[in-house]
Formats: structure tokens, C-alpha cells, sequence
């Protein structure tokens, strides 16, 4: 399917993830988990609404892609809420350009089995990556 199609079919479901994501689910105790080995200068690919922005404990900046226009719109609201720098950027994860080794940490969650190329987006992950990230 072709990027823009498949990120007007997640603008639709942006108002669902959106009431979840101040509210504890099933998947918080996972996310709090995962999370808590997360720090320094993290990125966070496909980031939805912000779901786990308020999760992040050890963070010097944070910045977030998705290419969902509703996604990104409630994203940049729950950066507003967070204590630490926070960045949203409205773009295509197969597409996006990073510098090498420009995280400490790279965050995904739910989001690998969205991509036509997923071999691809691990490939460039492993690029913006410290190698001891
Ligand atoms: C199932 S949601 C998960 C959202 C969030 N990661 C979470 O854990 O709640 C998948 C997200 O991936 C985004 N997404 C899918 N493919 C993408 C791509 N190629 N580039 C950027 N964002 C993408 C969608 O817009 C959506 O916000």
C-alpha cells in the first residue's frame, strides 16, 4: 500500500490510541518495562499519539517520528507534557534521514509490522544507533 494511503488509515484510528494514552492498559506494565532501559538521546519511531512519553524515565531529549497527520497532531500535544525536550516530526520512517550513531537509545513499539520494509527500517535503526546503544 502506498505511504500516504496507509497513514490516512492511521489518522482514522489516531482518536482511539489518543483516549488511551494517559490510561493504564494491558500493555502499560510492558512498555514500562521496556522503557525503563531507555536514556540518554532516544528516538522513538512510529510514536503514535505519545503513548509512552509520559513512561520515560531516564531521558536527555527525545525525538519522535510517525507520518500520521492525527497521530503527530496528538504527539506534539503529550510533548507538551513531559519535563524533558521533545521533539515531533511528521515523516515516514523508511524515508526519515538521521546521522549515524546520533541515539543512545532507538524506541519501537507496535509499529515494525506496519512496514512495507521492515529488514530496511532495522538496517538504518542499526545505523542511528550508537554501537554500544
Ligand atoms: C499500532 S500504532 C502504534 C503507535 C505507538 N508506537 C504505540 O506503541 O502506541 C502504529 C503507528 O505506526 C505509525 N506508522 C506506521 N508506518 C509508519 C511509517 N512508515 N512511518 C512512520 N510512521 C508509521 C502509524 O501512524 C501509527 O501511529
Amino acid at each position: 500500500m502506498n505511504p500516504s494511503k496507509q497513514a490516512k488509515i492511521f489518522d482514522k484510528h489516531a482518536r482511539l490510541y489518543e483516549k488511551r494514552r494517559n490510561k493504564s492498559t494491558i500493555d502499560t506494565k510492558f512498555r514500562k518495562k521496556l522503557l525503563a532501559s531507555a536514556s540518554g538521546n532516544i528516538l522513538e519511531v512510529s510514536a503514535g499519539t505519545g503513548t509512552n512519553f509520559p513512561l520515560y524515565r531516564n531521558v536527555t531529549s527525545l525525538t519522535a517520528v510517525d507520518f500520521s497527520t492525527e497521530m503527530v497532531r496528538y504527539a506534539k500535544e503529550a510533548a507538551k507534557e513531559v519535563s524533558f525536550d521533545c521533539t515531533v516530526i511528521q515523516e515516514d520512517v523508511e524515508k526519515v534521514v538521521f546521522q549515524e550513531n546520533q541515539f543512545d537509545t532507538i524506541v519501537s513499539t507496535l509499529s515494525m509490522c506496519s512496514y512495507p520494509h521492515p529488514d530496511f527500517v532495522l538496517e538504518q535503526m542499526g545505523q542511528w544507533c550508537k554501537p554500544d546503544g
